[in-house]
Order: structure tokens, then C-alpha cells, then sequence
């Protein structure tokens, strides 16, 4: 009995260091001098941004983390590391057991051929209520250290939670990306919003009503039960209803059209191919294609 308890302790132990995270004691606000890494100046937007303003995205873009990075990276350089982001995001999740789905033009790509479009410079996800109150608890300013092949000496990922995330409604405008999954080399991040319950629907009859707080609002039937699908090589859990949100964010022609933002889609490939000849009109033939076949659980 005592052994068993012993070796199962072992295993915990074993389990938490083998995630190799830890906490950054910083006080207060996670400012440029309690996270920087190399930089010698803050370039996150923070002096022109609200005071009531959690992230600041950088001074350079908006899809940049100005406490890690001072540019942004060219296009080449852009795709391995916003791949990088999303698999140590799910990976990461997995493992600490936080349920998240892929949403907007993230759930796009994976619609296409199962990857991050090639002209997106950001990935969204989502969490439940249940979810963000449990990062916030426990694994809010976590390190993340990974090895990647090629990468010498790995790369380090932060989990930041927005304090504002116990604010549920839609006025809370400044603060509508509840938590981030940030490159602390290059600053890009994952934007993680919250879907809420939205009880004044309810109310009103709406069975199932979900809010978010950048406006969006689903039915709980349109992403539960979630299925299971990979994204970037990663198992990654993908709303119920992906198709029928697909067409009502972009259109039903997103589905369809093979050619988009100079690029083409090979069907042989699978892969968004840049356009050589840019200028020409795109080509507007929607070609007939099947959903991708992913296991309904
Ligand atoms: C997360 O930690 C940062 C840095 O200490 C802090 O500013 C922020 O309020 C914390 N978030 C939550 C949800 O507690
Ligand atoms: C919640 O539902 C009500 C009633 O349908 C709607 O007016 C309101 O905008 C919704 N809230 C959000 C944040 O979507
Ligand atoms: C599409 O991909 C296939 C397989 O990689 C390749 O052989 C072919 O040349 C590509 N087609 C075009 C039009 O680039």
C-alpha cells in the first residue's frame, strides 16, 4: 500500500518535470522588465494603449509581442514558427489536460489540408469558461522550453492569462483575447479566447446560447460534442458543426475557390502554392471537393 503510494508519487514528480515549466515571480503587472529576454527596449504598445488595456501588441504589428521581439519576421521565416507555436500549443494542452478547439482562420486552414494558411500571420483558439479559470489558477506565466528539430538550444513558450477574464460581457472591448501563447523569441503568440454562456439568451428561450467576448455567438450544438482531427501533425479537437461556422464567417466560396490571396491550392499537393503570375485576375471556378474525412467520435 505504502509502496504503491510511493511509486505513484515518483511518477507524479517524474510526470511534472518532464514539462519543464516553471513560474516567473513577477509582481504585478507581466511588464518588459519582469519577461524581456534580449531586448534592450520595449516595443510593446503599451504606453499608447487604454490604461484598462492588458495586451499590448507591438508598436510594429499587431500580430507581435514588442516585449520579445523588435521586427517582424519576413514571410519565409514566418510559417515554421507560427507551425512551432501551434504544435507546442497543443501539445501543451494536451498534457496539462486543457480542452481547446481551433477557430476562424485557423479552423480554415485546417479545412483545406490540416495547416496554418500560408499568408495568416495569427492562430486562434478557443477554451470554455471551465478551461480559462484553470490556466488562470495554475498556469498562468508558465515556461514552456521546447527542443526543435533544427532549432539549436530549443525555444521558449509563455502562458499569459488576461486578469480580465472574470469579466463576461462584450463592454469589456480592450480586453477581448483572454490568454496567450507567446514565442518568446520571435513574439508571435496564439490568441486564446473564451466562449461563454450567454445567460440573457438563455434566458429568452435560446437553448445552448455561447458568447464571446469579440462579438462572435454560437449554440453549444455547433461546437460540442467536439471531434477529434489532427492540425499540423498535432491531435487537435475541431467544432462539431466546422463547416456550417466556416460559411457563416467567410462565406461558402472560402470552402470552395482554389485560388486566394495569391496563392493557389494544389489538389495534388494539398499545398497553397504562391501564384507566379500575380496581377492576374484569379480564376473563379469553384471546384467541386469533398470534406476532409476526419473520425466522427
Ligand atoms: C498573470 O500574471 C501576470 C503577471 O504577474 C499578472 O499581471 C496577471 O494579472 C495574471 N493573470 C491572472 C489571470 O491572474
Ligand atoms: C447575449 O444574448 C442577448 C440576447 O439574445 C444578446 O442581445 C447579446 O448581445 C448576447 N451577448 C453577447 C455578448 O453576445
Ligand atoms: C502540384 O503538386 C504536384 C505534386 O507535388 C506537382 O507535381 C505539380 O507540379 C503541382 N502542380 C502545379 C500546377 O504546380
Amino acid at each position: 500500500m505504502i509502496l504503491d503510494t510511493a511509486a505513484k508519487l515518483c511518477l507524479a514528480v517524474l510526470f511534472l518535470l518532464s514539462l519543464s515549466h516553471h513560474q516567473i515571480f513577477a509582481r504585478g503587472d507581466a511588464d518588459f522588465l519582469d519577461v524581456r529576454t534580449n531586448l534592450d527596449r520595449d516595443r510593446s504598445g503599451k504606453r499608447g494603449d487604454p490604461k484598462d488595456k492588458y495586451f499590448h501588441e507591438s508598436v510594429f504589428h499587431p500580430h507581435y509581442d514588442g516585449r520579445f521581439a523588435a521586427t517582424q519576421l519576413g514571410k519565409e521565416d514566418r510559417l515554421p514558427h507560427l507551425t512551432a507555436l501551434m504544435q507546442t500549443f497543443l501539445a501543451t494542452m494536451a498534457d496539462i489536460g486543457a480542452e481547446t478547439w481551433i477557430m476562424h482562420g485557423t479552423l480554415l486552414g485546417w479545412w483545406w489540408n490540416q495547416k496554418i494558411l500560408p499568408w495568416d500571420s495569427d492562430i486562434d483558439v478557443q477554451v470554455s469558461e471551465r478551461t480559462i479559470a484553470f490556466l488562470a489558477k495554475f498556469y498562468n506565466m508558465t515556461e514552456y522550453h521546447f527542443r526543435l528539430p533544427g532549432v539549436k538550444n530549443g525555444r521558449t513558450y509563455l502562458l499569459e492569462v488576461n486578469p480580465h477574464y472574470t469579466i463576461r460581457g462584450i463592454e469589456d472591448k480592450l480586453n477581448v483575447i483572454d490568454a496567450r501563447w507567446i514565442d518568446t523569441e520571435t513574439g508571435l503568440f496564439i490568441d486564446i479566447s473564451t466562449v461563454r454562456a450567454n445567460y440573457t439568451a438563455r434566458a429568452e428561450g435560446i437553448e445552448g446560447a455561447l458568447m464571446c467576448k469579440d462579438k462572435h455567438h454560437y449554440l453549444e450544438r455547433d461546437i460540442f460534442p467536439l471531434r477529434d482531427s489532427f492540425f499540423e501533425g498535432i491531435h487537435v479537437k475541431i467544432p462539431f458543426e466546422y463547416a456550417s461556422l466556416l460559411e457563416e464567417e467567410y462565406g461558402k466560396k472560402a470552402l470552395t475557390l482554389t485560388t486566394y490571396e495569391h496563392h493557389k491550392f494544389n489538389t495534388t499537393s494539398k499545398l497553397w502554392e504562391p501564384m507566379k503570375n500575380i496581377g492576374r485576375p484569379a480564376r473563379k471556378r469553384p471546384p467541386s471537393r469533398r470534406p476532409p474525412s476526419i473520425p466522427v467520435p
